[in-house]
């Protein structure tokens, strides 16, 4: 062990300790360190930040203490550190966030319990401020709008109330142009759909779910956000109809409308979504913007810090699987629990990429389209507990990748196909349609005899079942949704290759790109 009072004979440019047992205390030998640029101490039980830590590491650059015990406040004002990036995720930290370093472009405080936010965010170069799981309470400060730099904003998990400043024509140029990722869910924020975020062309993902948003999804949406790849609205009291602009987006690929208040029909434009309409199910501006991994890097000159959005999932068959890297490949599109009337759109096999398709608790009525064989990459489909009628199509014998399929609660009638996948399901897929018959139901189909031989091969099935189980393997479900944030510091040039070991995720090297790179390729698409 090093004495407590042991002042080294050299001077360190850099630290970077991780997965040691060093608390409770912060190490007393590293006071005298204060040409430190890069100080990165993480997962070392330190229970609590020395009052000398500011002052000694007022000239730090990086300063990274997650994945500790720290508890305690902070102090009130950081501006005199010269941070410019800075993470004190996971801790116990409480009380106010403090007012950042004035050249901060990467502050990350999550996952603590602070409860206030600062009135005036003073911070013209930040890029990333990523809040999310703390216990921040009161509504979010109009001086938001003065980040014009921000990239990445991710308030969720917190109990924010109040609405989204409007951020009115102000002193600067469009407001928050910059941003890519907005998430806001499980909070308690109201008001309409943040009218701000006209002025983010480049945004890629906007997640507000789980508050009380209320009002209808803006019809511009569907001409200022072209790149928005994910749109997770579920959990508010949105209303009205679905806007047929939406139809427009490009780039959008998720979806989920869940649970709101949305009226009128399901507007036929869906069927343009040219990005669900990809075989490959790919998004590249998806792609761009996650990364599996949690936290900051360094690589050589470069920094490489990510932050974790969310880790949610979604329950199918009973199972919960999680994924990471395959967010770019979710094409999802849900509405379920809604009061959506009308049919479900004929062309809506179009969208050929589309893997989960929830349309149920709503009052959709009509057939089945026909067309609805075309979704050869359906995984899931939920129609559940509407008025739909008619039989069941049978393209939908083809759908040879549905490991999950809900008919339930529907006035659906005829005969159930028995072909392919269709020998998988159970009759609670099928409960509450009063006119369906055959197989796996108890009643039998009278007076169709040509019905006799598809369905006499049900009893030796148990290879087929198999074959299905292993189609279901590549079933992917649940939400894990991580982003990075590239930033580039061209003064640190000179390697820092020493954090080069701590680079574990070889994904990083090749998410590798400038923002404004990224925002020229987005822009392009
Ligand atoms: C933290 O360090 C311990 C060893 O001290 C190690 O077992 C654990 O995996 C580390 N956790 C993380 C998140 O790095
Ligand atoms: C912020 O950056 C500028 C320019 O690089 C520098 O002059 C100034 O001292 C920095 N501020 C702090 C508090 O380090
Ligand atoms: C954030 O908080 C929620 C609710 O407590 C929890 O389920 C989730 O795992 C947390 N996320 C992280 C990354 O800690
Ligand atoms: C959120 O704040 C309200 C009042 O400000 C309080 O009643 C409620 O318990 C808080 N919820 C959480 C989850 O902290
Ligand atoms: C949300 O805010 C309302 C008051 O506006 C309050 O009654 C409710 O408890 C809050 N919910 C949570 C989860 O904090
Ligand atoms: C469809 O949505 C409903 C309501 O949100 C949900 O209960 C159900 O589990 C979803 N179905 C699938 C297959 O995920
Ligand atoms: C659903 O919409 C109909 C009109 O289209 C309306 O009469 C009904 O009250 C709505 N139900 C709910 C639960 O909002
Ligand atoms: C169910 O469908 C039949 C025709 O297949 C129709 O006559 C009947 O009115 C429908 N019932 C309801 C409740 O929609
Ligand atoms: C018999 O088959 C016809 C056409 O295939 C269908 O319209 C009818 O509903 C079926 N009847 C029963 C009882 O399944
Ligand atoms: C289908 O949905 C109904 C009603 O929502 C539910 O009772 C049933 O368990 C579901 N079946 C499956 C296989 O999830
Ligand atoms: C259905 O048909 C099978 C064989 O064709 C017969 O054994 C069974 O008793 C029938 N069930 C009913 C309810 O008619």
């Amino acid at each position: 062990m090093v004495s407590p009072n042991w002042v080294p004979p050299f001077r360190l440019l850099a630290v970077t300790l991780s997965s040691l047992k060093l608390g409770p205390a912060f190490p007393p030998w590293l006071r005298s360190q204060t040409s430190l640029e890069i100080l990165q101490i993480r997962n070392a039980s330190i229970a609590t930040i020395p009052e000398w830590f500011w002052v000694s590491f007022s000239r730090a650059m990086f300063v990274d203490l997650m994945d500790n015990h720290l508890t305690g406040t902070l102090p009130a004002r950081l501006e005199f550190m010269a941070a410019d990036v800075m993470i004190l995720s996971n801790n116990r930290l409480t009380g106010a966030v403090p007012k950042f370093p004035r050249n901060i472009t990467y502050m990350d405080l999550s996952r603590n319990s602070f409860g206030t936010l600062p009135s005036d965010f003073r911070a013209p170069h930040l890029e990333a401020l990523i809040l999310y799981n703390n216990s921040i309470s009161g509504p979010i400060p109009s001086s938001l709008c003065s980040l014009s730099q921000l990239v990445m904003l991710d308030l969720s998990g917190n109990n924010l109330t109040g609405e989204v400043p409007s951020c009115q024509e102000g002193s600067v140029n469009p407001l928050l142009h910059n941003l890519m990722v907005v998430n806001l869910n499980t909070n308690n924020l109201s008001g309409e759909f943040p009218r701000v975020l006209q002025n983010c062309h480049y945004l890629a993902l906007v997640d507000l779910s789980y508050n009380r948003f209320s009002g209808d999804i803006p019809a511009w949406i569907g001409v200022k956000l072209p790149n928005l790849a994910l749109l997770r609205l579920r959990y508010n009291m949105f209303s009205g109809q679905i806007p047929i602009e939406i139809g427009k987006i490009q780039e959008l690929q998720f979806l989920d409308l869940a649970h709101n208040k949305f009226s009128g029909s399901i507007p036929d434009s869906l069927v343009h979504l040219s990005a669900m309409a990809r075989t490959s199910g790919y998004s590249y501006v998806l792609n761009s913007v996650i990364r599996a991994g949690r936290g900051p890097h360094l690589y050589n000159s470069i920094y490489v810090v990510g932050f974790f959005i969310e880790k949610e999932s979604f329950l199918t068959k009973g199972q919960q699987l999680e994924f990471s890297e395959q967010i770019p490949y979710m094409v999802v599109l849900d509405m379920s629990c809604n009061n959506l009337t009308g049919a479900i759109p004929q062309d809506i096999g179009a969208l050929i990429g589309l893997r989960s398709l929830n349309f149920s608790w709503n009052n959709l009525r009509g057939a089945i389209p026909e067309k609805i064989g075309g979704l050869q990459q359906l995984e899931s489909l939920d129609l559940s507990n509407n008025e739909l009628s008619g039989q069941i199509p049978s393209s939908m014998t083809g759908l040879t990748s549905l490991s999950h399929m809900n008919l339930s609660y529907n006035n659906l009638s005829g005969k159930i196909p028995t072909n392919n996948q269709f020998q998988t399901f159970d009759a609670s897929d099928y409960i509450g349609n009063i006119g369906l018959c055959g197989y796996p139901l108890t009643n039998n189909c009278t007076g169709n005899s040509s019905s006799g031989p598809t369905n006499a091969d049900h009893g030796d099935g148990s290879d087929d079942i198999s074959l299905y189980l292993g189609l279901a393997v590549g079933y992917i479900l649940g939400l894990w949704v991580v982003f990075c944030v590239l930033l580039f510091k061209k003064r640190w040039s000179t390697a820092y290759f020493v954090f080069v070991e701590g680079l574990q995720d070889k994904i990083y090297v090749a998410m590798v790109l400038r923002w404004a790179n990224l925002k020229r390729k987005v822009g392009e698409t």
